[in-house]
């Protein structure tokens, strides 16, 4: 049996954290089941409430963001049960049975709750609708999703010429439409698709380079007429089928995997297995980064859970090399990008990101963030315009870095922290909870002297 360290890692108070070097190292061991794919967690709740039926989840995520989801759902109208229990169920309304709320929804700190919410409340005939969110959420363009709905024939205002939160929506029957969109974006595609579902005829969305794909496994699964045409990146949803309720099992999220599969990978001694982790092709980009770095990772008991492949990851120390990240490699790894950072840093060599601009309209600006709290901690990194350039080996070391209140900062920074010299204090470290509730709890379980 191994020791668990005497303690490095601390609340301060209750956001800040504090992780103190051991003078000896520590190293990762054993075994972690991670939790549920957010992305997954919020279509499971949004499908089943416009199913007919009801729809039964396992394996639900109860990170912030998807109690945001289903708060706005049962707000519409929606009864869905205790979202702490093993199985969750979800009272589906059909397609265009949602109530109008007495009060403004909150989407909390969620993007893909705000504008997958925009495309089903658009289409709600005679109803009228008022959306918010956190002091970072009303950052966060929206018009991206408001402009094709416009040109479906929605109706929506909001501040900065209709493009930020809080958003007033007058549901509307809609015209499909074939929208080319410029960024590929899964919570674009998704807001569409599900427009599309309640809207009479063929709505298309065609996407540069192929974004998560986790809509249309799901939207088939529960009944929706949709096809997929991969030459092109196109999706195409006919309006009108209604879904019926299903069971889902959610599969563990990949991006949360990621900081132990980079932490495991840059600390000594370090082996961890990361259980049912979800490997959609469209989500598995962290593994090819990590794979041309020179991780030691395996891929043991793969299998199809409800659709979405899943399997156990084992990763095992191992020194990385610097590498190149652009294209739509980079579209594939956009949420584990901060993470990756950190791999660079402690990496040989440069690293070299590209194609990430997206990643300044995230919850934070997270280029310009990681590019500035690592390189508090002794990091070199160049900032571009679309992404970062690391020149790794520099070593780490402990000072006051702040998460910005992003949950993929924290845990970051939080494994950067593990191996700096000295004391770092992570401000905020507690928006890990967003999309990773156990996220310390876990960590201490695994850290050994
Ligand atoms: C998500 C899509 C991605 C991703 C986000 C979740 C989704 O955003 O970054 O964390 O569930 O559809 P974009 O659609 O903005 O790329």
């Amino acid at each position: 049996m191994l020791n668990l360290i005497s303690n490095p890692i601390n609340f301060y108070n209750q956001y800040d954290l504090t992780i103190q070097s051991p003078a000896s190292g520590i190293s990762l061991k054993g075994s972690l089941a991670i939790p549920g794919d957010k992305s997954v967690s919020h279509r499971a709740l949004m499908f089943g409430a416009l199913a007919q039926g009801e729809t039964r989840i396992q394996g639900l995520l109860l990170g912030e963001d998807v109690i945001s989801t289903a708060n706005c759902l049962r707000s519409l109208g929606i009864q869905i049960s205790d979202l702490t229990a093993e199985t969750v169920l979800v009272q589906g309304e059909g397609l265009e049975q949602l109530q109008e709320p007495l009060d403004v929804l909150d989407a909390g700190n969620s993007g893909t709750t705000m504008r997958l919410i925009l495309g089903i409340l658009s289409a709600q005939s005679n109803r009228f609708f008022t959306i918010t969110g956190d002091r970072s959420l009303r950052s966060r363009p929206m018009s991206r999703v408001i402009k094709p709905l416009t040109e479906m024939g929605a109706e929506i205002w909001g501040r900065n010429n209709n493009n930020l939160a809080p958003l007033a929506i007058k549901g509307q029957k809609l015209k499909p439409i074939h929208y080319f969109s410029p960024v590929a974006s899964a919570q674009v595609k998704s807001c569409l698709l599900l427009t599309g579902l309640m809207t009479a005829g063929k709505t298309t969305v065609t996407e540069p380079a192929l974004s998560r794909d986790h809509s249309e496994r799901m939207l088939k699964a529960f009944g929706a007429d949709i096809t997929t045409d991969s030459e092109t990146n196109s999706v195409t949803i006919t309006g009108g089928n209604t879904l019926q309720g299903q069971s889902v099992i959610v599969p563990g999220d990949i991006s949360s995997a990621a900081f132990w599969l980079v932490a495991a990978s840059i600390i000594p001694d370090s082996e961890l297995i990361l259980t049912n982790v979800g490997i959609n092709p469209t989500r598995i980009g962290i593994l090819d980064v990590l794979g041309k770095m020179g991780a030691n990772i395996t891929i043991e008991n793969q299998k199809i859970v409800a659709g979405e492949p899943i399997a156990d990851l084992r990763v095992r120390y191992s020194p990385l090399q610097g590498c190149e990240i652009a294209g739509e490699l980079t579209v594939r790894s956009i949420d584990e990008i901060p993470i990756i950072v950190v791999a660079a840093a402690l990496a040989q060599g440069t690293t070299i990101i590209k194609d990430a601009a997206e990643l300044r309209v995230k919850e934070c600006d997270r280029l310009s963030v990681m590019a500035t709290q690592l390189s508090r901690m002794g990091a070199k990194i160049i900032e571009h315009p679309d992404g970062l350039e690391i020149q790794g080996g520099h070593p780490l070391s402990g000072t006051e870095v702040s998460s910005y209140d992003d949950h993929r900062i924290a845990m970051s920074l939080t494994i950067a922290a593990l191996q700096a010299s000295a004391t770092t204090l992570i401000k905020d470290a507690t928006a890990a909870n967003i999309s990773y509730p156990n996220f310390f709890d876990s960590l201490q379980q695994v850290c050994h002297l």
